[in-house]
């Protein structure tokens, strides 16, 4: 099993919306260990579809949780949501947020802090997910991928283009540019 490339802003794939899955097939089972895999080797906390070119609606994340007597201890609790959707959300939240489709870019955004996730697991079991804080911000970051929005979108208009200019120097000088646009 091979790592997946992520593309990275500005690839226009990451502006689209992905589609609803609606045939479980063992395609969708090996593309979720393949973006676990590439997650993890990232370092990355979360990972949408889109984000390794495939346009469908499949996140995964890993938040690991913390162990409440020994804080050093965590223990993983990857999951990956299928077709996720929000049904309930309220109050604010605000964490400094990074992506590994925009490197070196990280910002404040204002997320619900408690939500109700609706998915379906990759065996297409519905299921809905009650959480808060990080896990949640982190849902509703990989939706915004699903939805094509990037935390790009979320900057001044001065702001982005100073990145996408960024952006753009670094993919020439990868020579990359036939990729990334
Ligand atoms: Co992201």
């Amino acid at each position: 099993m091979s790592l997946l490339e992520v593309l990275k802003y500005p690839n226009k794939r990451l502006k689209e919306k992905s589609k609803e899955v609606k045939e479980f097939i063992p395609s969708i089972e090996q593309l979720v260990e393949e973006m676990f895999k590439t997650m993890y080797a990232k370092n990355g906390i979360g990972l949408a579809a889109p984000q390794v070119g495939e346009l469908i609606r499949v996140i995964v994340m890993d938040i690991p949780i913390e162990d409440p007597i020994d804080p050093e201890k965590h223990t993983p609790d990857p999951i990956s949501l299928i077709n996720p959707k929000i049904i309930h959300g309220e109050g604010l939240i605000q964490y400094e947020e990074g992506c590994l489709s925009c490197p070196e870019l990280i910002i404040k955004v204002d997320r619900q802090k408690k939500i109700t996730v609706s998915y379906q697991t990759i065996e297409g079991k519905s299921c809905e997910l009650k959480t808060s804080g990080l896990k949640a911000v982190c849902i509703q970051h990989e939706i915004d991928h699903l939805n094509g929005v990037l935390l790009v979108d979320r900057l001044s208009d001065m702001d982005r283009k100073d990145y996408s200019q960024h952006r753009l120097k670094i993919a020439k000088s990868e020579k990359d540019l036939v990729n990334v646009l």
